[in-house]
């Protein structure tokens, strides 16, 4: 494997080690937050506070591993010496100070207190994210939701993932005091739930699509449409060996009869 493909496994590593176990305890607090809310069960005033600092944490994860997956397309397609990479090094430098942006608006969301600031840097970092990702070298399947690809993009998952989770963060202090922005945030976290599994599914879909890196000349001169690959030119014959060959093969039908 060459560094480019060692790139790639930091996304999924990064949401597997980090993303997917944080999501585990956030919801399970969310429940415990829930059922103390209703009194079901006693439990500890802390469970509210813990539940949304996990999702703080769970948002940020996201947003710093989307943000690796779309900076290794730019990444790999810049240094890949068979195809071109529109506007060169210049364009290259744009991107990566848009991944930047991003990263410090979702800093930013972390320190301001009022509503106006953390609405416009939640907005500031969604934007971010979709601004990149609406670049060609991003692979999205499908720009259309009447298909039924669009629909099992792991982009748009993504993406759709992130805004929820942002829209949860910056809402945090409105979620604690409203009941019509807990309900609005319990059915988000219902549709979070979903994308998550849509995610994981899609993810390991799309893994087992990308081909490493010295493996590319031969997957993509596939035909993908008709799902066909060039055969490849039959083994040249075995040489015969140069002496005493009639012997062992009389011997070998011999035994063989
Ligand atoms: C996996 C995603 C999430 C799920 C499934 C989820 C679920 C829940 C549930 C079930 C509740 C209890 C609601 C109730 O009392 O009726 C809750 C409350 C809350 N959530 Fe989340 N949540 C998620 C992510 C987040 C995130 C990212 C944040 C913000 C950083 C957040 C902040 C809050 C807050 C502030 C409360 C109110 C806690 C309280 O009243 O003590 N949640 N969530
Ligand atoms: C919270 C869950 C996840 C989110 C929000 C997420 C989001 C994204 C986004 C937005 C992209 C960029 C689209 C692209 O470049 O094609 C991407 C790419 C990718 N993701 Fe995920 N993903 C998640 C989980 C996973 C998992 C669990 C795996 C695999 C086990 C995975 C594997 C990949 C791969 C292989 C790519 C393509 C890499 C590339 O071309 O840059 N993802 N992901």
């Amino acid at each position: 494997m060459t560094a480019t493909d060692w790139l790639l496994l930091l996304h999924p590593v990064l949401i597997i080690l980090f993303v997917y176990p944080v999501v585990g305890a956030t919801i399970r607090l969310g429940i415990l937050a829930r059922e103390r809310r209703l009194k079901i069960h006693p439990q500890p005033p802390s469970v509210g506070v813990e539940h949304a600092d996990h999702g703080r944490w769970l948002t940020s994860g996201v947003v710093v591993a989307v943000l690796i997956a779309l900076l290794y397309s730019f990444v790999s397609k810049f240094f890949d010496a068979g195809t071109p990479f529109a506007g060169g090094g210049t364009r290259l430098a744009l991107l990566l100070l848009v991944g930047a942006g991003t990263l410090a608006s979702l800093l930013a969301l972390w320190r301001v207190r009022k509503a106006p600031y953390r609405a416009s840097f939640a907005l500031l970092t969604w934007a971010g994210v979709l601004g990149l990702g609406s670049q060609p070298e991003i692979w999205r399947l499908s720009d259309n939701p009447f298909s039924g690809e669009f629909w099992s993009s792991h982009y748009w998952a993504g993406v759709l993932l992130t805004g929820l989770l942002l829209f949860s963060t910056a809402a945090k202090p409105e979620i604690f005091k409203s009941l019509r922005f807990r309900r609005l945030h319990v059915s988000a976290g219902v549709l979070t739930a979903v994308l998550l599994a849509v995610l994981a599914i899609t993810g390991t879909r799309d893994l087992l699509n990308i081909p490493l890196s010295w493996q590319k000349p031969a997957i993509y001169a596939c035909n993908f449409e008709q799902r066909t690959c060039r055969t490849p030119p039959p083994a040249p014959a075995a040489p015969a060996p140069a002496t005493s060959s009639a012997p062992s093969a009389a011997a070998s039908s011999s035994a063989s009869a």
